[in-house]
């Protein structure tokens, strides 16, 4: 079985996994940029179809650069857009007509009237036909080329939530619940979330003669997974694209990391047994077998696709004992190195003593989201610790918090800023953006929040920093830029620490959430450190912010907490007013944020004892990061 036929037994679409984003618009704005390029030179239009959402944004930068600096023109395109919200007019700015306005067509020279987008502001008892409307215009400039889509977390393409058919075309839908929750700090709060829009069908997509799927991010991955290898469901429709003839899925790693020939590559083929590789598959044996991994014998992997590794590496004995101590040795209750000890098999070393140790958190809580009894073992051995708030994380601190806090500060005194807040505030449309002032007066709340949170882990306020970023300050959700002087920030801040250890998050995020832009600002200002003599000593962990936790055999080092430490790092994250209820989290009907966090620590102790090693409450995790291969080592 080669690599390629190991694969198409389990894809059911075409895939092409590329390191980056950048990496894969580059190749489909080429692709795009050569069929248009076509039919100028035929003399015949092109029709697009295109797609919204911060999935296409880098393909649209790469498009208006190709038309900047390569001549590409778009004279000859007709372009359709897949979907807009309902009840929201043009001038909304999170509507997607103004959307598309500011990412593309501001900056081509596409003609304002060959450019269609569903409208969100008719009469209701005028959508049908203006659906229909939009249905006939395409069929009349012949059906579309391409075109380009997403894919929300609910599997939508378009705003075809579960439940659309195959056959559907364009007309009014209601918007799921989980869409609705991830567009909510777009709109400032998912009260002012659209509850409708307008999308062109499932069918509409499948008539169009090639189709690209574009998804980054791990967010994406388990969605892509369904997509791609499961069975066609309604449930999921962009599993229906299964059907189509000419349907490219064209993702980065970590939207891809779900995948069989990603997740289980030995499934695929013959992969190389590094290490990592095999903690991964002996961990994933264990786990599946619901054995633990001392318990393991040669026939467990013989029968579950492990063959050649038990007859390279075997016998199963000695796999199992070399995976369950490299597990073994990623506990620790000493995040920062256990002084005097020997530290061979320890993730830290133990000297110096005393480190000087940098957490950067990109928004207030990610930091104790993940690491809250991390902070407080650091802070009790004595380390010197400083947080740097990234951002100032005013865009999710919603208006009634604004609210309840300039009540409070015009009670106690003369306040001429917070009567200014509070007339703000009631002047304020439910879809206007923030004025400076109020975002400022939003960035107190969230400091506020992040000292007491601090504080409950043993943190003074003299180790607290706000950094608060040009790129946050001066943009909105999923439209972030970071410049030099976003780097030059963070350089200085490293420059002034020197830290032994760095805390940092948002590798392999989505790329256009804060955290992703973060990091990408973090490795600017690393990538321009890394010759410093200091920096040799400096070791860099990666938390996790997006909900979710590393892998079992990703872990480096995996920091115990007892369930007096759990209790502890709930109240840290409670202290996080402002961020009550407020997240699209992972599972949104579960339960609250600082829950969430506990549960996952604890699904991952559950793990560690699953597979055999000690039962602990709950454990927080971390992967070291190597940043010549800017990726967990
Ligand atoms: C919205 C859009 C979709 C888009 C999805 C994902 O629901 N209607 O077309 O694919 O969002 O958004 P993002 O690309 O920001 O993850």
């Amino acid at each position: 079985m080669n690599e390629r036929s190991g694969q198409e037994l389990y894809e059911r679409i075409p895939t092409k996994v590329f390191e980056d984003a950048q990496l894969a618009v580059g190749q489909v704005a080429r692709e795009l940029a050569d069929a248009i390029r076509k039919r100028q030179f035929e003399g015949n239009p092109f029709v697009l179809g295109l797609a919204t959402g911060s999935t296409p944004v880098p393909l649209y930068r790469e498009l208006v650069r190709l038309h900047r600096e390569e001549g590409l023109s778009f004279a000859n395109v007709t372009s359709f857009n897949l979907d807009e919200y309902f009840g929201i007019d043009s001038r909304h700015p999170e509507s997607y007509y103004r959307f598309m306005r500011e990412q593309l067509f501001d900056h081509i020279d596409m003609p304002e009237e060959q450019i269609n987008i569903p409208q969100g502001s008719v009469e209701r008892e005028e959508v049908f036909e203006a659906c229909q409307a939009y249905e006939e215009k395409i069929a009349a400039c012949g059906g579309i080329d391409v075109q380009i889509l997403g894919i929300g977390r609910t599997g939508h393409i378009g705003f075809n939530e579960p439940g659309s058919g195959p056959n559907s075309r364009t007309r009014l839908v209601t918007l799921d619940r989980l869409t609705r929750l991830d567009a909510a700090r777009d709109f400032q709060g998912e009260h002012n979330v659209p509850r409708y829009a307008v999308t062109m069908g499932v069918g509409t997509i499948m008539d169009a003669r090639k189709v690209y799927l574009l998804a980054w991010g791990r967010s994406k991955a388990e969605v892509v997974k369904a997509a791609v290898e499961d069975a066609p469901v309604e449930s999921l429709p962009a599993s229906f694209l299964q059907a189509h003839k000419d349907v490219s899925f064209i993702l980065d790693t970590a939207s891809a990391s779900e995948l069989t020939r990603c997740k289980y590559p030995w499934l695929v083929g013959f992969p190389e047994w590094t290490p990592e590789l095999v903690r991964k598959s002996v961990t994933h044996l264990s786990l599946k077998l619901g054995k633990p991994l001392l318990k393991l014998v040669d026939k467990d992997y013989q029968e579950n696709g492990l063959s050649e590794l038990v007859t390279e590496q075997g016998p199963a004995y000695g796999l199992n004992i070399r995976v369950f101590n490299e597990v073994q040795h990623t506990i620790t209750g000493w995040p920062g190195g256990k002084p005097d000890a020997d530290d061979t098999y320890r993730p830290e070393r133990a000297s110096p003593a005393r480190k000087r140790v940098l957490v950067l958190s990109p928004e207030p809580q990610d930091d104790v989201l993940s690491m809250a009894a991390t902070l407080s073992r650091l802070a009790a051995h004595g380390h010197e610790l400083t947080v740097a708030y990234l951002t100032s994380g005013n865009l999710g601190v919603p208006d009634e918090e604004a609210n309840w806090a300039a009540d409070l500060m015009l009670e106690a005194g003369d306040s001429s800023l917070a009567s200014e807040v509070l007339q703000e505030l009631e002047a304020k449309g439910a879809f206007s953006e923030d004025s400076p002032k109020l975002r400022k007066f939003k960035s107190y709340i969230r400091r506020n929040e992040a000292r007491a949170s601090l504080e409950m882990c043993g943190l003074g306020k003299d180790c607290i920093r706000f950094l608060d970023l040009p790129f946050y300050e001066n943009g909105r959700y999923r439209r972030f830029e970071i410049g030099e002087a976003d780097v030059a920030a963070m350089r200085a801040l490293i420059q002034a620490v020197k830290p032994h250890q760095i805390f940092v998050t948002g590798e392999a995020a989505d790329p256009s959430s804060v955290q992703a832009k973060s990091f990408s600002v973090f490795e600017a200002a690393i990538r321009s450190l890394s010759e410093e003599t200091w920096f040799e000593d400096c070791y860099v962990w990666l938390y996790r912010s997006d909900g979710r936790e590393w892998e079992i055999h990703q872990v480096e080092m995996s920091v115990p907490c007892s369930p007096d430490e759990a209790k502890a790092k709930a109240q840290a994250i409670y202290q996080h007013r402002s961020q009550r209820s407020q997240l699209p989290v992972m599972n949104p009907e579960q339960s609250e944020a600082w829950e969430q966090a506990i549960q996952r620590n604890r699904e991952t102790a559950a793990l560690y004892d699953k597979l055999g090693l000690a039962e602990y409450e709950a454990i927080e995790c971390f992967v070291r990061w190597n940043p010549r291969k800017g990726e967990g080592q």
